[in-house]
């Protein structure tokens, strides 16, 4: 793969990771990538690593534009290893570079890595160093994803470096936002935001109230495409995932031994379809919990099912309820639902859950074994006159 240039001297020098599935959890289908830039300037400066296993392939994409050893700064926006796992040879073939990095970071590389001879130069919010023609800024954005991230801005191009912030995880030979369909890039962008943005949506709030002071033409993500057209449309979705904005819309979500749970699942759908909400229907075991969150992040209702299993609940459901309170951050209504034969526990087990995920129970419906039809009808009205 060759540098790519995207302003006047300044490199994409990343890479692809093609064939990536499992992103701690995340059914990543579409790959990912991490990207790094390189600035060519008075002081030649590389912006971001990547993950461990590419870093030849790195340093070789860079090698195609500078001798190594000429490279001055080294800019690490954050510590998680997809960015940083190549530190460690990066600072061994760069003899001449110093990071600049946060004071967080500095320690979290420290305990991560062995950085005895590291040059650190720690930089904080309106920070700037001058690289020549250009002027790098800092800002720190704590906990977008990490304590130690940070944005870093180039005033002279309008470039906002912004790491995880505004990625994708996706794959593709296509580079720049407009080179792909905007409604898939930002499928992947709003699935990114669900399975690893969410629960941190506050300090995004803030992120972005100080980056709207910045007069920026380029977004530039260490995952995914790089956003020079449809700036407005990915700031735009910012801000209504990390204000939590809900759309008329329900999520149901189970799974089911003998399908009265199932049974339930679909009287439940039949409310929301007299009360004209737009819904997701998903079968835990067909779907995969990462796409189920895409869907809770801007729903009003989760609707969460499972009969009773041995005690407890169905594995896949506990699962998916652990995720869920992990990422859900705040005011969702939900709603329970399943099925028992001698011991109605399913609803104590999952009523934790929600308690825990900050989930209010507006309605819940536990059937002894299989549903009749008339109790079906008796749901789908009850739970409708609630809505
Ligand atoms: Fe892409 Fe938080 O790492």
């Amino acid at each position: 793969m060759k540098p790519l240039e995207i302003a006047k001297d300044i490199y994409s020098v990343g890479v692809k990771d093609w064939n990536v599935r499992n992103f701690h959890g995340y059914l990543t289908q579409k790959g990912s990538t991490y990207n790094a830039y390189l600035i060519i300037d008075e002081k030649i400066t590389l912006i971001d690593t990547v993950k461990a296993p590419f870093c030849e392939e790195f340093l070789e994409r860079i090698s195609q534009v500078v001798d190594l050893s000429k490279i001055e700064y080294v800019v690490s926006n954050h510590v998680e290893m997809d960015h940083s796992g190549s530190m460690p040879e990066v600072m061994k073939r760069l003899p001449n570079a110093t990071v600049l990095t946060t004071a967080a970071a500095e320690k979290e590389h420290k305990l991560h890595y062995d950085t005895t001879n590291w040059k650190i130069q720690t930089v904080k919010t309106g920070d700037s160093v001058s690289i020549g023609k250009r002027t790098l800024t800092f800002l720190t954005t704590p906990m977008v994803h990490w304590p130690d991230n940070m944005l870093t801005y180039c005033p002279e191009d309008k470039i906002l470096f912004s790491n995880d912030a505004f990625g994708q995880h996706l794959a593709s030979s296509e580079n720049f936002d407009d080179e792909l369909s905007l409604d898939l890039i930002l499928a992947e962008a709003k699935k990114y935001y669900a399975n690893i943005v969410m629960p941190y949506s506050s300090q995004v709030v803030t992120a972005l109230k100080a980056a709207s002071a910045l007069d920026i033409k380029m977004i530039a993500p260490a995952h995914g495409l790089i956003w020079r057209t449809n700036l407005p449309a990915i700031l735009e979705c910012y801000t209504k995932w990390s204000n939590q904005e809900k759309e008329k819309k329900a999520v149901i979500v189970f799974d089911s031994m003998w399908h009265s749970t199932e049974k339930i699942a679909y009287a439940i759908r039949n409310a929301f379809e007299q009360k004209d909400y737009s819904f997701k229907f998903y079968d835990l075991k067909s779907n995969h919990v990462s796409d189920v969150i895409t869907d809770c992040l801007d729903a009003e209702y989760i609707c969460v099912g499972s009969p009773t299993l041995n005690k407890n609940i169905m594995p896949s459901v506990a699962a998916m309820m652990t995720y869920i309170q992990g990422l859900i951050c705040k005011g969702k209504k939900g709603v329970l639902f399943g099925s028992y034969g001698w011991a109605p526990l399913n609803m104590k087990v999952m009523q934790r859950y929600f308690d825990e995920s900050g989930i209010e129970t507006v309605a819940s419906y536990n059937v002894n074994f299989v549903p009749t039809e008339e109790k079906l009808k008796e749901i789908t009205s009850d739970l409708a006159s609630k809505l």
